[in-house]
């Protein structure tokens, strides 16, 4: 029988990862890569040391608390852990860890590609196109708006939102606001001339683009509602690339439906892989499924980030990446 640590694997990774663990552990695929039902995790939780799950797995108290648990570590591929109880993983001293830095760069391109495409109208211009109702060069078809100047405002200014105003900042000369639990240092603030926003309103009613990098979870939970989307710029446009509950899609849907402002890019949504059916209608919504971090060289950084954390823990280290 094998000594070697048991390992589940709920998604498929890259094939360099899962050969890599594959050569350490004894690990199991889920080959067919449908996500796990909640019944099914409570299994694994008996079966396997590790667990390692990302965004659609809901890894709750009651898969958490399952009669005769072995697992040990919960090694989550992805930053955000808002899908794991990570208060029931402390009270039953079950370890935590998620894969940050490695996927900084490619989610804050993914932000900038959605400014993009939502400013200059990119998606709306492909779709004319391809359905063939393309007529043709002319000095005011499908005008947008130019980010050059325009106000910047990033709601929570961690790692991912940092290297966002960085790249707006350098390669388009946006100017940069944000709002956060905390100030930054001023060496950050200076990086990018960014300005601190004590108010979320204020920062909402001056941006010309908004765009979300908090955490998921109760507190952000709808944080851009109705009222905050009431005092965006009319010509104002919304980023998310942060989690889909972050914004009230309905009372979005709203907004964009009624112009009250002018475009949105979104790459997560309330109830993945759901989206909200009046957004799909709307040629002011670019909506994408989920990309921030995919690209090969980033998802196969991120698994390697979990196999760390796996490493660190049964060699009886401290995590490389400990969220609990
Ligand atoms: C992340 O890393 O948080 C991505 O959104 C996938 O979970």
């Amino acid at each position: 029988m094998s000594q070697r640590p048991r390992i589940l694997l709920t998604r498929r990774w890259t094939r360099e990862v899962e050969e890599y663990l594959a050569a350490r552990y004894d690990v199991t695929l889920n080959e067919n890569d449908v996500p796990m039902t909640a019944d099914a995790l409570r299994a694994a939780m008996r079966e396997y040391d590790a667990l390692c799950p990302t965004v659609t797995d809901r890894i709750d108290a009651s898969v958490l608390e399952v009669p005769g648990r072995r697992v040990r570590l919960i090694g989550n591929f992805g930053v955000g852990f808002n899908h794991i109880d990570v208060e029931a993983a402390r009270r039953l001293s079950i370890c935590v860890s998620n894969t940050p830095d490695v996927l900084t760069d490619t989610t804050a391109d993914l932000a900038i590609l959605l400014m993009l495409m939502a400013t200059r109208r990119a998606g709306e211009g492909e779709r004319e196109l391809r359905a063939g109702r393309w007529t043709g060069w002319r000095p005011t078809h499908m005008l947008g708006q130019s980010l050059t100047g325009k106000l910047l405002g990033l709601v929570g200014f961690g790692r991912i939102a940092q290297a966002t105003a960085r790249k707006a900042h350098a390669a388009f000369g946006m100017r940069i606001g944000y709002y956060g639990r905390r100030r930054a240092t001023p060496e950050v603030e200076q990086a990018t001339g960014a300005r601190f926003y004590a108010s979320l309103d204020d920062l909402v009613a001056e941006a010309d683009v908004l765009s979300l990098h908090t955490p998921g979870g109760a507190e952000t939970f709808h944080l851009v509602d109705a009222a905050r989307l009431a005092r965006m710029k009319p010509t104002a446009v919304l980023v998310n690339t942060a989690r889909g509950p972050v914004v009230d899609e309905a009372a979005l849907a709203a907004a964009l439906k009624q112009g009250r402002i002018a475009a949105a890019g979104l790459d997560v949504y309330e109830e993945e892989p759901r989206v909200h059916p009046e957004l799909l209608a709307l040629e002011n919504a670019v909506l994408l499924p989920h990309l921030g971090s995919a690209t090969r060289e980033t998802r196969t950084a991120m698994g390697m980030r979990v196999a760390e954390n796996l490493e660190a823990f049964f060699a009886g280290r401290p995590l490389r990446d400990p969220v609990v």
